[in-house]
């Protein structure tokens, strides 16, 4: 495959998770430790339940890297689930009481489960340590071209501050309840020029948008100054273009998140998502047990009070992922040697030609 994607498989307490990066050229470094530092913010323990204690996640890589490089073959990646030798040959009790808000219900209705653990396995985020993986391998394939993406918390219930916030989980972990949040990743040293302006499908902000909401629990997806646009008066909601002495393009504002007519142009890539809280609520909520018929509470399984701070790094990977497809699309190539020929030719910057009188990236 000359795209780079991935799947992921594994359960919540299964043998291992597994994750499968196709698309990946030859040459690129990749270590085990190279995906180690985004595991471990991954297990961010601000918001964190039980769980956490029991996850000590190490990514080992099964295939497609030879002699510490990538050969060009599909990246396979397993991360054993630790707590999986506890699990194996357990009694477990059926779950049917679905949680509203999760996969519970909608998915044991699907899928024909009489027992909603089926649903709950593959759709807990414990399966995100497979995308993190993942992503952190497309991370090392965009720091070769000098590309990096970052996320932060910009608010967790409604509010901003890491004091605020700190005190909001705590109060919300000790009502029993659940906060969500608002995460923004912002992509830096994007060239001019990934995604397309003429197919729907390829245009940039249609793929990050549709990658981000692939995530669990993400509710909405704004790119630069997203919904607030809507608000504006056209001369105040885009980025006037000037020249600089040199030659080369500025903006005073980047409100179109660095997305243009689906193509990047240069600026920093600005993406928000909007979290909502967790399904699992200490305290329960009420649903309809699928063994009788009759009104019921949810059952409460540890889990998290608010993954917001984790849920950074799963974005940062979702969209590490994106930017390596657009990247490669863009410069073709089957090594890095050769991509990294083609991004030398390519201007970052467009400058302007005077004598052609074009932008010339
Ligand atoms: C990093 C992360 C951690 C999560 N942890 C939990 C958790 O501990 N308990 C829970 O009920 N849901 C958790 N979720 C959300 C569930 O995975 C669930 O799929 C989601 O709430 C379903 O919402 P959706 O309909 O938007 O996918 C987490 C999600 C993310 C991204």
């Amino acid at each position: 495959m000359n795209t780079i994607q991935y799947i992921t498989a594994g359960e919540s307490h299964g043998e291992a998770l597994v994750a499968v990066v196709t698309g990946l050229p030859a040459g690129l470094a990749i270590a085990e430790g190279d995906i180690a530092a985004d595991l471990a913010r991954r297990q961010n323990p601000l918001g964190a339940g039980g769980r956490m204690a029991i996850e000590h996640d190490t990514a080992h890589i099964l295939a497609g890297v030879m002699a510490g490089k990538t050969t060009g073959a599909p990246v396979a990646l397993a991360i054993e689930n630790r707590n999986h030798a506890a699990w194996k040959g357990r009694e477990v009790a059926a779950i049917t009481t679905p949680r509203p808000g999760h996969a519970d219900f909608a998915a044991s209705v699907k899928y024909g489960y009489d027992d909603a653990r089926l649903a709950l396995e593959r759709a807990s985020a414990r399966e995100t340590a497979a995308r993190v993986a993942a992503g952190a391998v497309c991370r090392k394939f965009l720091a070769e071209f000098g590309i990096s993406v970052e996320g932060r918390v910009l608010e967790i219930g409604g509010v901003e501050g890491e004091e605020a916030i700190a005190d909001a989980i705590a109060k919300a972990k000790a009502e029993g309840e659940t906060l969500g949040g608002i995460i923004e990743i912002v992509a830096r040293g994007v060239p001019v020029g990934l995604g397309a302006s003429v197919v729907a499908a390829e245009r940039l902000d249609a793929r990050l948008a549709g990658a981000l909401m692939g995530m669990q629990a993400i509710k909405g997806v704004e790119i630069g100054d997203g919904f607030m646009l809507a608000r504006r008066r056209g001369s105040e909601a885009q980025d006037e273009i000037a020249r600089d002495a040199e030659g080369g393009v500025v903006r005073g504002t980047n409100r179109n998140g660095g997305i243009e007519g689906g193509v990047s142009n240069g600026e920093a890539i600005v993406a928000r998502i909007a979290m909502k809280p967790i399904p699992t609520v200490l305290k329960g909520l009420g649903t309809v047990d699928f063994a009788t018929g009759e009104a019921a509470r949810t059952v409460y399984e540890r889990s998290d009070f608010c993954p917001v701070p984790r849920a950074v790094v799963v974005a940062e990977a979702i969209e590490c992922v994106v930017l390596a497809d657009a990247l490669k699309e863009k410069l073709g190539g089957d090594s890095i040697d050769e991509m990294k020929a083609r991004f030398a030719s390519l201007a970052k910057e467009p400058r302007y030609d005077a004598a052609a009188k074009v932008f010339w990236p």
